[in-house]
């Protein structure tokens, strides 16, 4: 555990960093040295929760509230956050929702959420985090291995969203190669968190493996994009689904 460090390496923004994948994501790169900030939008206890825990092993933590849909809510808490821990190595973008609709009745205003976090968030979050981060630094973006195949009805517009993300993550990799920072873009499969606690036992069955994962499972692997010796890989989309796609 790094506690007093002010390397330069030092500071990480979980946008989403409340519950579910962010929430270990959070905890995880405060174990690997890092001071992290977490945004949140509406569990400023799930938030609380997630800083107490963190400080409890001796790491440095901030949560902020900061609604995706808003780019100067984006903007405020990327500067906030190099304010207090120094500018940014690591920006995992987490926040978004899932929203499942027939066809036929898909709410406008749930398609226009969906792609103001989702989409338009996810770029905000980038293009913010990038211009206070240093060289060399690391960008996670958190998809779904429903850009690969989803096979749910209802699901297209979150599929939609989550192609979005790999097809940014991929193109944006080339505008960030000449200051070396990297942008990866995980793709999990069903996660046990918020968003599936009513379809845990449907996804399990349907599973390969007969289970879903856990956050701390992405959480590994982010930490792996997040670290020192994954400096070659950018623009790539790794799916974690328990073989759910293959
Ligand atoms: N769980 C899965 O099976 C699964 C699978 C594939 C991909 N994913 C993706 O993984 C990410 C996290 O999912 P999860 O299952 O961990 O979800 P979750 O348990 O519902 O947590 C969502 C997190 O994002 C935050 N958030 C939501 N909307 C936001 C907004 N507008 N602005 C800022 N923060 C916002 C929430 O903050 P509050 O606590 O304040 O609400 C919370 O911290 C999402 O992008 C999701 O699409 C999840």
């Amino acid at each position: 555990m790094h506690t007093e460090s002010s390397s330069p390496k030092n500071a990480a923004l979980v946008f989403g960093g409340s519950r579910g994948i962010g929430a270990a994501v959070a905890r995880r790169l405060a174990r690997e040295g890092h001071a992290v900030a977490l945004t949140y939008v509406s569990r400023p206890d799930k938030a609380a929760d997630v800083v107490a825990a963190i400080q409890a092993e001796g790491g440095r933590a901030l949560a902020i509230q900061a609604d995706s849909a808003d780019a100067g809510a984006i903007a405020s808490a990327v500067g906030q956050t190099a304010d207090a821990f120094g500018p940014l190595h690591v920006a995992v973008v987490n926040a978004g929702l899932y929203r499942g609709s027939p066809l036929d009745e898909f709410p406008l205003e749930t398609l226009d959420k969906m792609l103001a976090v989702n989409v338009r968030g996810v770029f905000l979050a980038i293009q913010a985090a990038a211009a206070r981060m240093q060289d060399g630094g690391r960008i996670v973006t958190i998809g779904s291995n429903a850009a690969v195949r989803g096979g749910i009805v209802g699901s297209s517009v979150y599929a939609m969203t989550k192609s979005a993300v790999a097809t940014l993550v991929r193109e944006l990799a080339l505008d960030l190669a000449p200051r070396r920072i990297t942008i990866n873009n995980v793709q999990p499969g069903p996660i046990e968190t918020d968003i599936t606690a009513d379809l845990l036992d449907m996804l399990a069955a349907r599973s390969p493996m007969k289970r879903v994962g856990r956050p701390e499972e992405v959480a590994a692997l982010v930490a792996y994009l997040a670290g020192d010796e994954a400096g070659y890989m950018t623009g790539a989309s790794l799916t974690l689904d328990g073989g759910w796609v293959v």
